[in-house]
């Protein structure tokens, strides 16, 4: 394993450990609203302190772009950075539910070349390396090879917290659902990301995503030989926000779907 990926792997595991830990007490701490919304930021908080205290140990002058504290360390110094995100799926994480994620992705040179999903939960760890391939624990992985969207199951996220582009997303919905076998809302991005990666899902969009989100998922499904592109197929899907992924044959069955509900505002 790249030494960069084995800290990485580190950091996640021990994030996994905080959160796991955390999960134990959540009958408590629904008790109380306030306390129930402190217990997850202190979850998300501590979960992502460790990751940066253990990879900035390793890499003093690497930088740093995770959900809960910003971006932190000079990009001008160094070439690498850090894109994490401690707990993805902090919904699901809430209600017991359990389908949530640790996510650390390193950029290097605006390439990512090393990736960690991990889920706590199931103790599944899926890593990647650039050039390397994407595993699941010690399996490699390779996206699925169905050809048909209507033999595939696609995984999606709904918007929840800003609905600026609910209606077109609808649309798309709409569009994609009955051309499928069945669509699938699990609630991380990170971990759906990786599911296509395994082949669980064939394909997956979702909009208005962050880089912490995204970024190692991404690296998983094109190591596992798959596609990932913005709405219109594009690479500029970290920075919109809006993400289509799958196997190459689905890849391109969703675009053609998506095509014609795209706003002004969700192309490039
Ligand atoms: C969320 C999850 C969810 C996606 C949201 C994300 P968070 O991340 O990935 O699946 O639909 O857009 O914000 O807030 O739980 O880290
Ligand atoms: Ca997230
Ligand atoms: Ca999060």
């Amino acid at each position: 394993m790249h030494p960069m990926l084995t800290i990485a792997v580190k950091a996640a595991r021990r994030a996994g450990g905080i959160i796991n830990h955390a999960a134990q007490n959540l009958d408590l701490l629904h008790v109380s609203r306030k306390a129930h919304n402190d217990f997850v930021s202190e979850v998300d908080g501590a979960a992502e302190d460790a990751i940066i205290r253990m990879l900035l140990d390793a890499y003093p002058n690497h930088t740093i772009l995770a959900e809960e504290s910003g971006a932190r360390g000079d990009q001008d110094k160094s070439e690498y950075q850090w894109i994490i995100d401690p707990l993805d799926g902090t919904t699901n994480f809430l209600h017991g539910f359990p389908q949530y994620s640790v996510s650390i992705a390193l950029m290097h040179k605006g390439v990512l070349t090393q990736a960690v999903v991990y889920d706590p939960f199931s103790n599944e760890l899926f890593t990647a390396s650039r050039g390397r391939g994407a595993y699941l624990n010690d399996h490699r992985l390779r996206v699925s090879k169905r050809t048909q969207l209507a033999d595939c199951l696609i995984g999606t996220g709904f918007p929840f917290r800003e609905f600026s582009h609910v209606d077109a997303y609808l649309a798309m919905l709409k569009d994609i659902m009955p051309r499928t076998s069945g669509i699938r809302r699990p609630g991380s991005a990170a971990l759906d990301l990786a599911y296509v990666a395994a082949g669980r899902c064939d394909g997956f969009w979702e909009l208005g995503l962050a880089p912490w989100d995204m970024a190692a998922g991404c690296l998983l499904i094109t190591e596992a030989g798959g596609l990932v592109g913005d709405l219109e197929g594009n690479a500029t899907y970290l920075k919109s926000g809006h993400i289509v992924a799958g196997n190459p044959k689905i890849f391109g069955q969703l675009l053609q779907v998506i095509a014609p509900h795209l706003t002004k505002a969700l192309k490039a």
